[in-house]
C-alpha cells in the first residue's frame, strides 16, 4: 500500500499455531463401517482453529502495509476469533478493540481482557433487523471512522481467513496420506470450509466435503431461528460463502451439539466445544450415505473448557432441553433410534 510494510518475524507462541493432532475415534460410532478421524484444533495455543486466520490476517496486513506500526485493530467477535486476534495483537504489540454484545460470555470477556484487548460492548441489537451482528458491524465502522491508523480484519470477507485453512487441509491430507474420502466441516464465516475446499480442488483430490450448519442459520438456507450454541451458524450469509464449496450440507440442532459433545467426552475422553459435537452428530446423521471402508475426517474447532457452564452443565442442559441425558448415558439410545453400541472393553492378557 505504501512504504511502511512491516517485517514480519514470527516466533514464540505464534510458531505453535497449526500442526494440530489428528486422532482416530474408535469408540464414538460403534458398528460404523468406515474409519473416523478428528482434527483437534483446540490444540492451537489460543484454544481454537481461529488462531490460524487471526495470525494470517494480521501478518498479511503487516506485510502489505495496511497495518502500520502503532495500528489499532478493530473487529467484531464474541468468541474464538476475538481471542485469536487478541493473542496475535498482543504478540506484535498492536492495540486491539474487540466489539462484543451481551451474549458474549463473561469468561470470553475475561480472556479477551487478559490478553490486553479493549472491550467495546454493543448493548442493543440493530433496531431494524433485531440483529446484534449488524449492530456490532455498525459499531466497528464507526470506530474505524473515529480511530486513526485503524484496521478492520473483517473475518466475514477477508480471503486471508480462508487462505489460512489451506494449511489445515494440507496437514489433514499429509497425515492421512491423501486418503480422505469425506471431510465434515462446520460453518460460520465459511473460512474453514472455503480454505479446505479450495485446497482439495487445487490438488485434485476427490474428497466429499460435507458442510455442517446449524438449524436456524441462514448460510445453507435454513429458516432463521434463535440458536443457543455459539460457534457454527450465522444470521447473515458471509461474503466468503460460495455455493460450490460443499458437496452436501447437514443441518444440526442445538441438542445435537450437546449430545455430540457429551458422547465424545464419554466415549473418547475428549472435551470439545459445541461445534465439535455438531460436526460429529452430522457424521452420525449422514452415516448411511458413507461408503463402507472409507476414511472420514471431522474438524473439531475448539476445546470444551469454555462450555463448562452450558453444554457440560447438567443444570443448563436440563433447563433448555429437558432431561436428555439418556442420549449419551445409555449406549443403545440414539437420537434417530438407529443402533449404536459401545464396544466391549477388550481385556488383553499380558
Ligand atoms: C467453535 C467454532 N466452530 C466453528 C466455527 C466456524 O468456522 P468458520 O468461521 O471458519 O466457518 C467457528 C467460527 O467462529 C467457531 O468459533
Amino acid at each position: 500500500m505504501n512504504g511502511h510494510a512491516a517485517v514480519v518475524a514470527r516466533g514464540g507462541v505464534l510458531s505453535a499455531v497449526g500442526n494440530t493432532p489428528l486422532v482416530a475415534l474408535k469408540n464414538f460410532m460403534t458398528g460404523a463401517r468406515f474409519r473416523l478421524f478428528a482434527k483437534l484444533e483446540g490444540f492451537n495455543p489460543g484454544g481454537s482453529m481461529k488462531d490460524r486466520p487471526a495470525m494470517r490476517m494480521i501478518e498479511q496486513g503487516m506485510r502489505s502495509g495496511f497495518i502500520r506500526p502503532g495500528a489499532v485493530i478493530i473487529e467484531s467477535s464474541s468468541g474464538n476469533m476475538g481471542i485469536g486476534l487478541a493473542q496475535v495483537c498482543s504478540y506484535y504489540g498492536l492495540r486491539f478493540i474487540c466489539v462484543v454484545d451481551p451474549k458474549t460470555t463473561q469468561q470470553n470477556i475475561r480472556l479477551l481482557q487478559i490478553y490486553g484487548a479493549q472491550i467495546e460492548l454493543v448493548a442493543e441489537p440493530d433496531p431494524q433487523t433485531g440483529e446484534f451482528l449488524k449492530a456490532r458491524i455498525d459499531r466497528v465502522k464507526s470506530l474505524l471512522g473515529s480511530t486513526e491508523n485503524s484496521f478492520w480484519p473483517n473475518q466475514y470477507a477477508n480471503e486471508n481467513n480462508s487462505n489460512a485453512h489451506h494449511q489445515t487441509m494440507d496437514e489433514i491430507v499429509s497425515a492421512m496420506r491423501r486418503k480422505v474420502d469425506y471431510l465434515f466441516c462446520t460453518v460460520s464465516t465459511c473460512g474453514t470450509l472455503r480454505g479446505c475446499s479450495e485446497y482439495l480442488r487445487k490438488h485434485k483430490l476427490n474428497t466429499k466435503v460435507i458442510a455442517v450448519d446449524a438449524k436456524g442459520s441462514v448460510i445453507f438456507n435454513s429458516e432463521k431461528t434463535k440458536r443457543l450454541i455459539p460457534g457454527h451458524g450465522a444470521s447473515v450469509r458471509p461474503q466468503l460463502f460460495r455455493d460450490d464449496l460443499a458437496n452436501e450440507c447437514v443441518h444440526v440442532t442445538d441438542i445435537d451439539s450437546v449430545v455430540g459433545c457429551r458422547r465424545l467426552l464419554r466415549r473418547e475422553a475428549i472435551l470439545a466445544g459445541g461445534s465439535s459435537g455438531a460436526a460429529l452428530m452430522a457424521v452420525h446423521h449422514f452415516q448411511d450415505r458413507i461408503r463402507p471402508g472409507s476414511n472420514c475426517v471431522v474438524i473439531l474447532p475448539d476445546r470444551g473448557e469454555r462450555y463448562l457452564d452450558t453444554i457440560y452443565s447438567d443444570l443448563w442442559v436440563k433447563e433448555h432441553f429437558g432431561d436428555i441425558s439418556h442420549f449419551w448415558q445409555e449406549p443403545d439410545v440414539n437420537l434417530d433410534m438407529a443402533s449404536s453400541r459401545r464396544p466391549e472393553l477388550q481385556m488383553v492378557e499380558v
